[in-house]
């Protein structure tokens, strides 16, 4: 619920347990007051008014030293008028002067929940509502829209921002964050999810000091290498206990979260499109938006922050037929052949799988062009039929005979220098003039900032979707972008490239929904390299890594769920000892660890022992039983496996509390070892909960409160995984 106070000068949203406050401070400058548990007063007068030296005031302020933008809590901050702490949105003007200064103009409430043409944007099937404050330069004639969704029922309240240019000359706009928010004080801690090909998302957590600290992608893409999601926490929060603020960037781009503490402590953080090699050209009459952003607040811990983004993401950001039914359990020939394969050995694979009880077979890449390695053939997105020893339509009935469904890889962003798109168009793919281009994976980046490209790739890769009779695409991107320079955008304007390309592929992404509307499309960018909540509105499930290893999973696997719910994990089976680890771990250990997520294989299932090929049935029978708890239930995080080295346990919980299904995995082995004990979370207390398999019950409560015994497992690398349920 959104309220604007009688006199105007108060506009507070509500969500289900959270308030966000503004106000139309003096001057008609517009103030950051509150977020946090829900209150139902006017809080401005917890900003206080202080004359601190060297922070300037406004000319309007007169002689009153007690007003000075440097010190007070903003809405959207703006560079170049007198706040020395950083800055949300940087304008060059036409006299190629530096800075703006925003005032209040109005606002109104609108029903439902805004979109954003072109981009990802959280979507309202229930009651929601929009909020929109228009700020205003007087002497540059430029409007800021700031637009807030309130999610309520989630606790999210949506941020973007429309920028236009209502002069009669052009501007540059610089920066533009897409949220920014400033809290007066407190001590907290700064949770970024960094890391590297093969071990994304790994939370690190620091507090927050004295200066600024830059999360950013300078990739081209969100990047294995930082997440475009963190967490601001008090510094005593756990994961029940305490308060945390989480930001998430729907987007797929360059990216830049900063967070600031000023010289008296407030904190200010925001997060955006990436300002480096940005510059968007303004025109008289024209408008600029950003990406979107989510934030969201809890006061009990930091798994209900993630619950709040769970649900955001599995309701009103997932789209398609998968959003909430069951995913095929698959398997994916990738790790089983690489590029070596056949037709004739790719329907051996899915024979064995379908009689195991897979569901889809995924034909990874090398199926196209002169594609028999990393070298050549990308962009060159005709069936090699050589290979395949006939038609990839042949091939998918050969799948569908099987009753299995048929999924294809593609990788439309990419071009080989050895293929035919490259030989014909040399300038579609990323190249500064007079330089020769970084390679990556031996490949080139196509402009997808160019209509045309996208279009040819659209063309070509839909053909073969359709002829194919394909169920499901894996979409993956294999290296960063670099030389960008669009022969497409005129001279002068390079800084919208970067952006641009992110625009391409989110055309090609939705029209790929609009020409296959009953497919799932899963993401993929090396792994988990564009992981991000903006294109889990076109794929709703990433391929969570390129590290399969069940043990590193599970660090993987924890860090990506703050942020991210299971749904959206893509996560296989693979085949010992590992090809990224070398480590060997049973067949049951990496069921379990790639149950946390959208299940499959990713192995020749002809080359396992007749007994695995039994647990093998019995754990695609038990991921078809517990799906919907996985998929739609809550996840409870029960060990950090990053402080316990013994462990990691974890659970889902079903919507209804009727059922709940542990995990557990042995990290480490000793002698004489001490007794592990884990405690459920999220079950009704006065139930009583059956342990599947056995006689044994328990009360909800006995399960939260006092915990239960891992049993022994046998050593390292073993897993436990248990249903709990209550007998109707
Ligand atoms: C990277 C992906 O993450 C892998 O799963 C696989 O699809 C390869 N690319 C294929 O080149």
């Amino acid at each position: 619920m959104i309220t604007i106070s009688k006199d105007g000068k108060i506009i507070t949203l509500h969500t289900a347990s959270t308030t966000y406050q503004m106000a139309v401070g003096p001057y008609d400058y517009l103030l950051h007051v509150y977020y946090g548990p829900r209150v139902e007063s006017d809080m401005s007068y917890i900003i206080s008014y202080v004359d601190r030296s060297h922070s300037p005031n406004p000319y309007e302020a007169d002689y009153n030293k007690t007003f000075s933008l440097d010190t007070l809590p903003q809405e959207y901050p703006c560079y170049g008028n007198g706040d020395f702490r950083n800055h949300a949105v940087r304008i060059q003007n036409h006299d190629q002067s530096y800075g703006i200064c925003l005032k209040y103009k109005s606002a109104k409430v609108l029903d439902g929940k805004y979109s954003l043409p072109g981009m990802p944007a959280v979507y309202a099937n229930e009651k929601a509502q929009t909020l929109e404050v228009i700020l205003e330069d007087a002497v540059s004639n430029l409007e800021v829209t700031l637009l807030y969704g309130v999610m309520e029922e989630c606790d999210v309240i949506t941020r973007a921002v429309k920028i236009r240019n209502r002069s009669s000359v052009s501007v540059r706009l610089e920066k533009a964050a897409s949220c920014s928010f400033d809290m007066l004080y407190g001590s907290y801690d700064l949770i970024c999810f960094h890391g590297r090909h093969g071990m994304e998302r790994i939370p690190e957590r620091d507090s927050v000091t004295k200066g600024k600290r830059v999360l950013e992608s300078r990739r081209g893409t969100s990047s294995h290498h930082m997440n475009p999601f963190f967490i601001l926490a008090q510094e005593e929060t756990t994961e029940t206990h305490g308060e945390c603020y989480g930001f998430s960037l729907l987007y797929s781009g360059n990216f830049k979260a900063e967070v600031e503490q000023d010289q008296v402590g407030l904190i200010r953080c925001m997060m955006g499109l990436h300002d480096e090699c940005f510059s968007w050209k303004l025109q008289p009459g024209e408008e600029f938006t950003t990406p979107e952003a989510a934030m969201s607040y809890s006061r009990e811990g930091l798994e209900k922050l993630s619950h709040n983004y769970h649900r955001l993401i599995r309701h009103h950001v997932c789209r398609g037929p998968y959003k909430t039914t069951r995913r095929p359990v698959l398997i994916n020939n990738w790790e089983a052949t690489y590029f070596d394969f056949t037709g004739e050995k790719i329907l051996n694979i899915a024979k064995q799988a379908a009689e195991l009880g897979v569901e889809m077979l995924v034909l990874d890449d090398g199926w196209f062009g002169k594609r028999n390695g990393e070298k050549a053939g990308l962009g060159d997105w005709y069936v090699n039929e050589e290979k395949l020893g006939g038609t990839l339509a042949e091939l998918s009935e050969g799948i569908h005979t099987m009753g299995m469904k048929f999924g294809l890889w593609i990788e439309p962003e990419m071009v080989n220098e050895d293929s035919d798109l490259y030989r014909a168009h040399p300038d579609w793919a990323f190249t500064i003039p007079r330089r020769k281009p970084n390679r990556g994976r031996y490949q080139l980046v196509l402009d997808f900032s160019r209509k045309e490209v996208v279009d040819y790739i659209f063309e070509q890769i839909s053909f073969v979707g359709e002829r194919s009779g394909v169920d499901y695409i894996k979409m993956d991107m294999n290296r960063n972008l670099t030389d960008i320079y669009s022969v497409g955008a005129q001279q002068q304007n390079q800084g919208v490239i970067l952006h641009k390309y992110v625009l391409g592929v989110y055309d090609f992404l939705e029209r790929m929904l609009a020409r296959f509307p009953d497919i799932l499309i899963e993401g993929c960018s090396g792994g988990g390299g564009r992981f991000d909540a903006g294109m889990l509105y076109y794929t709703p499930q990433i391929w969570c890594s390129d590290n399969t290893d069940a043990i590193d999973r599970t660090r993987i696997q924890h860090g990506t769920s703050f942020g991210y719910p299971i749904s959206a994990v893509g996560s296989h089976v693979s085949a010992v000892p590992n090809h990224q680890t070398g480590r060997i771990t049973n067949i049951q250990t990496r069921a379990v660890v790639a149950m946390a997520g959208s299940f499959g294989y990713e192995l020749d299932l002809n080359l396992i022992t007749d007994d695995e090929k039994e647990l093998v049935k019995a754990q695609i029978k038990d991921y078809i039983r517990y799906w919907d708890m996985i998929q739609n239930g809550s996840y409870y995080r029960l060990t950090d496996p990053q402080v316990n080295r013994e462990i990691a346990a974890w659970a889902f919980v079903a919507e209804d509390r009727s059922e709940a299904l542990l995990n557990v995995v042995t990290l480490d082995a000793h002698c004489n070892a001490p007794i592990q004990y884990v405690r459920l979370r999220g079950l009704d207390p006065q139930a009583v909960y059956s342990m599947e398999g056995t006689e044994k019950k328990y009360s909800g409560a006995a399960l939260m409160y006092a915990g239960i015994q891992v049993p022994e497992l046998g050593g390292q690398y073993q897993a436990w995984q248990v249903r709990f349920y209550v007998e109707r």
